[in-house]
């Protein structure tokens, strides 16, 4: 294997057409810079902790930057690191122009934005526009009293009798809406009492909040990732959701969230903020739950004005290795009309090691999902600790549950802790993560399960990762090829061809536990090649060249290949 990588590199080398500079603003095709990152997204409280109180922070994370850009990572997706109780950990915003000083200061910020800039690496802050947090002064200003300047700056009515204004429910459990016994009325949280819902109707919050965007563009980030957008508005007349049968995780009634979530008043402000990001050559990265493509059609905007980047979580959905089921994925987001972006997991979802993992083979289908979403034709966003094989570790017993959905939702909701759990960076005493007492408890499996050991490893889960951006950063057809289906009634092996002019590269993911033998004819798509050359293969017998009308795979395997005319 350590013979095959050491070629891999080679091959790239001899066969790259070409290597863009990531401060270009457009490509000959026309793709702008986010089009053709790699995005990465950090927990900071998790990632690496540089003064030793057991929660990562800025200074950490600066700490990792050779890292991060060996790995070869383009952008950061920072989530909150503002001032906040860490009630929902960040997701509470006290402050949007600050840093907590759990994480470090303004200026740590400064110093990790320049070396972040100096590797060519941009920072995305995340933007928690839906809800601040109840200590945000703003609210407790709101609060104060029915007339203060600030009450309709949040959602604040009168109940029905001794009832809530109508039966909305927390998607973190329990009513949406909270009694302020001070002032007699309820406000509105669609997440957790301790972070009410600001009022977007209200244009002084639409202008304090873009003014927010402005002076963070200022201090030079390249974007944003929007929180909870779906969330925004709510229906002023505040009428009751349908009700579903049966009863949710935390026993309240199911609901259709209709007159709550996805109202069309959204797409006004992504449409404004859109207009602010593209004057700071800036990206728009969407947390948008949509069921279908053609939700998520929606919030790249009818003219292409909204989002550049909403996250298609449909992935996500697919928990099984099924060909059928990803083709039919790749096939309805590559036709939408926007840029893809494909998610494997993040903070809120069980990690994507052990969600398609089969127990056995983890370590192989680890890397056959990195060879699917790192080979596609749009940007991926991987999450912390997914490049060396990181798995969710939840807590066992309730009493050690951080994350309140946890506590709330016991047993059937775990909480999210487990696929939070820091950073392995080696085999020393908390996988090097603190000398402190970690936030989390570090997996055990750390001993052997991080990056200073997988880095020595030549066929590790991080060698694949590195190998396949180092593959996608440089591959013509990779970075801008169409991406065509083939062998679409294969129920094990899912493949496809990113074709750019004369240059393409197969990829060929052997999603069974058997081997599987395939033949391509490509002369349908213009290439009338019998081999490929091989650039990339988790196949302990790779070769060189192999014949497309005779490709044996291994269980589990991944070949990917150049083809040209
Ligand atoms: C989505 C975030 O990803 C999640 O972690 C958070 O709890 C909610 N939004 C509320 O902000
Ligand atoms: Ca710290």
């Amino acid at each position: 294997m350590c013979r095959k990588l050491v070629a891999f590199v080679l091959f790239v080398a001899g066969f790259c057409s070409t290597v863009r500079s990531q401060t270009q603003a457009l490509d000959a095709e026309g793709h702008q810079w986010w089009q053709h990152a790699v995005f990465y997204e950090i927990y900071p409280r998790s990632f690496m902790d540089s003064n030793n109180d057991g929660i990562g922070d800025l200074n950490g994370i600066a700490s990792k930057l050779d890292y991060l850009k060996s790995l070869g990572v383009d952008a950061l997706w920072i989530t909150p690191c503002y001032p906040s109780p860490q009630v929902d950990f960040g997701y509470d915003v006290s402050d949007y122009e600050n840093i907590d000083p759990m994480y470090g200061t303004l200026a740590d910020f400064d110093r990790l934005q320049q070396g972040a800039k100096t590797r060519g690496i941009r920072i995305i802050m995340d933007f928690v526009m839906n809800h601040s947090s109840d200590q945000h002064p703003w609210f407790i200003d709101s609060r104060s009293s029915r007339t203060s300047a600030k009450r309709d700056w949040y959602m604040w009515h009168d109940g029905k009798g001794s009832a809530e204004p109508n039966n909305w429910v927390s998607t973190f459990g329990g009513s949406a809406w909270t009694m302020d016994f001070k002032t007699g009325q309820y406000y509105y949280h669609y997440f957790y009492p301790q972070q009410p819902d600001l009022n977007w109707h209200n244009p002084a919050v639409h202008d304090a909040m873009f003014d927010v965007t402005r002076w963070w563009y200022k201090r030079g980030v390249a974007g944003f990732r929007l929180d909870a957008v779906d969330t925004l508005f709510e229906d002023p007349e505040l009428r009751d959701n349908p009700v579903l049968p049966g009863l949710n995780k935390y026993g309240d009634p199911n609901e259709q969230d209709l007159y709550n979530t996805k109202l069309p008043e959204v797409h006004v402000v992504l449409r404004d903020l859109r207009k602010v990001a593209d004057e700071n050559n800036a990206v728009l990265i969407g947390e948008t739950w949509t069921k279908d493509v053609n939700e998520l059609k929606q919030y790249y905007g009818d003219h292409s004005d909204e989002l550049q980047m909403p996250m298609d979580f449909l992935f996500t959905k697919v928990d099984r290795l099924s060909p059928p089921e990803f083709r039919r994925q790749i096939a309805a987001v590559d036709s939408a009309g926007g840029w893809p972006v494909f998610v494997l997991s993040n903070h809120d979802i069980v990690r994507s090691y052990v969600r398609y993992g089969d127990g056995q083979n983890n370590q192989a289908i680890a890397k056959l999902m990195a060879s699917l979403y790192l080979t596609l034709r749009g940007t991926p966003i991987m999450y912390y600790g997914e490049e060396i094989g990181m798995q969710n570790t939840d807590p066992v017993r309730k009493e050690d549950v951080k994350d309140p959905i946890g506590r709330m939702g016991w047993p059937q909701e775990k909480g999210r802790d487990g696929e939070r759990t820091p950073m392995q960076w080696d085999d020393s005493p908390n996988a090097g993560f603190t000398r402190g007492t970690p936030w989390l408890p570090v997996p055990l499996i750390y001993k052997t399960v991080n990056v200073a050991s997988e880095l020595k490893d030549p066929s590790s889960i991080l060698n694949v990762y590195r190998s396949l951006l180092a593959l996608r950063h440089q591959n013509r057809a990779l970075l801008d090829g169409d991406y065509i289906a083939l062998n679409e009634n294969d129920p094990n092996v899912l493949s496809y061809l990113r074709r750019y002019k004369n240059e393409a590269v197969l990829v060929v993911l052997n999603m069974s536990s058997k081997p599987q033998q395939v033949s391509f004819d490509l002369a349908p798509q213009g290439f009338d090649a019998k081999t490929a050359h091989t650039l990339l293969t988790t196949m302990a017998a790779g070769s060189k060249a192999s014949s497309l009308s005779h490709l044996p795979l291994e269980p589990f395997s991944v070949y990917i290949g150049a083809v040209s005319k």
